[in-house]
């Protein structure tokens, strides 16, 4: 299909001679026709847009924002490329840019247009991105980019490039300042994919979105295998494999009124404060449930997402990332009204161990949540990290080193809760006094020790089993011995460790109180260019 030129303006210039004089009216009604037209767009590439299962820019972004609040900048840009199929020069160059609101608070977006040269990427287009970012950084506002588009603009040559490098330099001076979140709802492909990998929060839609470095078609060209667009870079591949994706859905309504939720819990800036949703007497609000969703015995499974329920307002709380690394689980939600990140141990998949994606995707939560001031609730029940040459070789020591690296540099108000046990360096890790949590709670079941009783018996008294008359009747006194010594709260709370140890009933009014003593928490950062975590 061939784009349709929009019709240039006529001139508003002298009327030919003998024609009587063109009025004030005759220039505004010809230039209402040409703003109508270029808004209505090529009916016939809308069909096909529509077929495909997609909606246009504009009914995305009518969807997206509060209605009647689009102020729309660079309706008139075209593109000044020539040659190839650059024979015409529809108005908006493909991506629909501007600002409004959700629930009120202002945003920046840009919706690539894929009726317009397949949404491709060329020089205007990309300028008219980097506008709205710039106005965003400028004001303090998130930036949602929905992106449908056949990546650089082949005709444009490098200048496709060169404005893809100005996205991409403009994403990382506004991360930590403003949120940015990145829709995925048709293709996304080639170097098009880092702006999605760069922004905070990633949605991807099924069916219709997919985002790779190179297609299908390079990748039979280069190793001869053969994968369709979806197997090798659909929304579920995204959701649950790669971690590209933070948030999945099966259609672009559902996701893009996830989008708004997710604004409506986050700061536009990192100045800012979350908007609050006004206290609500969560401080004495005791949840006797609690005991009953997590078992004593250490090793027996439950859903730490119904733990998350009885502590968050309402037990509502949004999943980042759900479907990846679900040994862990990244929430945002509310307590008393004012967000929270919540970060938790899943000992219903893989016993709650940590591994390399479960390390890299809380990290990269605790992370954003430092950025933008949110406060860190982390509930511990925790195994260890994950043995085995595949974690090794893979870099655990590596990977879960960033997770240790994003607590320790966290400034914002931090409350630990250790609900069962916490073994070893995943204590350390999980957000532990000695990393710098602000208040430690546990459980009276918990556990916490450098490692279990059978391991800690065989490590220290290898050789008196060896030689013992009896060797499970020692083993047996051992191991007693070793849990009545250390493996209960009091021995850390003795010793500052924790600092209360608590019902499990009183979790939630805990946790409220804890953070309402952190509110004022301030915390200068440190005078250097910026940190080297292990990435
Ligand atoms: C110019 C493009 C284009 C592109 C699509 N079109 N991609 N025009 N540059 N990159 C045009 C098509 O020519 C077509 O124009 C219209 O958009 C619709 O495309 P179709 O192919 O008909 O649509 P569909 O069958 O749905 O396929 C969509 C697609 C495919 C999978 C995205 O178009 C495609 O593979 N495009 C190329 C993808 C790509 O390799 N991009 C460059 C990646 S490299 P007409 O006139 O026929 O309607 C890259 C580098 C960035 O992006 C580096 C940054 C660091």
């Amino acid at each position: 299909a061939t784009p349709t030129a929009t019709p240039t303006a006529p001139p508003a210039g002298s009327p030919p001679p003998g024609a009587p004089p063109r009025t004030m009216q005759d220039v505004r009604r010809d230039h209402e026709r040409l703003r109508e037209r270029i808004v209505a767009g090529d009916a016939a590439a809308i069909s096909r847009q529509h077929a495909l299962g997609k909606r246009t820019a504009r009914e995305r972004l009518d969807l997206l924002l509060d209605e009647g609040s689009f102020v729309e900048i660079d309706l008139y840009r075209r593109h000044l490329g020539t040659g190839l199929k650059l024979r015409t020069r529809p108005h908006t160059d493909g991506v629909i840019a501007g600002s409004g609101t959700v629930d009120g608070r202002r945003v920046f977006v840009y919706a690539q247009d894929f009726t317009v040269f397949g949404g491709s990427l060329g020089e205007a287009h990309a300028a008219k991105i980097h506008k709205v970012m710039d106005l965003a950084l400028a004001t303090g506002s998130p930036i949602i980019g929905l992106n449908d588009s056949g990546g650089a603009r082949i005709q444009e040559g490098v200048m496709s490039l060169h404005g893809y490098g100005g996205i991409f330099r403009r994403i990382v001076a506004a991360s930590g300042i403003v949120p940015q979140i990145s829709v995925v709802l048709g293709p996304c492909a080639g170097g098009a994919a880092y702006s999605p990998a760069l922004a905070d929060f990633t949605f991807m839609v099924r069916d219709t979105a997919q985002m790779y470095l190179t297609g299908p078609d390079v990748v039979h060209a280069v190793s001869g295998e053969r994968v369709g667009h979806d197997e090798l870079g659909g929304a579920d591949v995204h959701g649950g494999r790669s971690g590209v994706a933070a948030f999945v859905h099966d259609d672009e309504v559902a996701c893009l009124e996830e989008v708004r939720h997710l604004l409506s819990l986050l700061p536009s800036n990192n100045v800012d404060a979350a908007p609050s949703a006004g206290p609500c007497d969560a401080t004495t609000d005791l949840r006797p449930r609690l005991a009953e969703v997590v078992p004593v015995e250490p090793n027996r499974p439950y859903d730490m997402r119904q733990v998350v329920e009885e502590v968050v307002d309402d037990g509502e709380f949004l999943e980042v990332h759900r479907d990846w690394a679900r040994n862990v689980i990244c929430a945002l939600g509310r307590v008393d009204g004012e967000t929270v990140g919540v970060v938790g141990n899943q000992p219903s998949v893989q016993a709650g161990v940590l591994d390399i994606p479960a390390a890299e995707k809380a990290a990269r939560f605790v992370r954003f949540c430092d950025a933008f001031g949110i406060p860190l609730v982390t509930l511990v029940d925790v195994p260890g990290f994950l043995p085995g040459t595949d974690q090794e070789y893979g870099g655990i020591i590596r990977h879960g080193a960033k997770l240790l690296y994003a607590y320790c540099e966290a400034t914002v108000p931090r409350v630990q809760v250790v609900v069962r046990k916490a073994y070893g360096g995943a204590y350390i890790v999980m957000d532990s006094r000695s990393i710098g949590t602000d208040l430690s709670l546990a459980w009276p079941t918990n556990e916490v020790a450098v490692m279990g009783a059978d391991g800690a018996v065989n490590v220290l008294f290898r050789r008196e089993l060896a030689t013992a008359a009896d060797p499970a009747e020692l083993r047996a006194e051992l191991i007693a011995e070793y849990a009545e010594a250390l493996m209960h709260p009091q021995y850390a709370a003795e010793r500052g460790l924790f600092d209360d140890v608590i019902d499990p009933a009183e979790t939630r009014a805990a946790v409220a109180k804890g953070l309402a003593m952190l509110r004022d928490k301030r915390a200068e950062p440190p005078r250097r260019k910026h940190g080297n975590i292990p990435l």
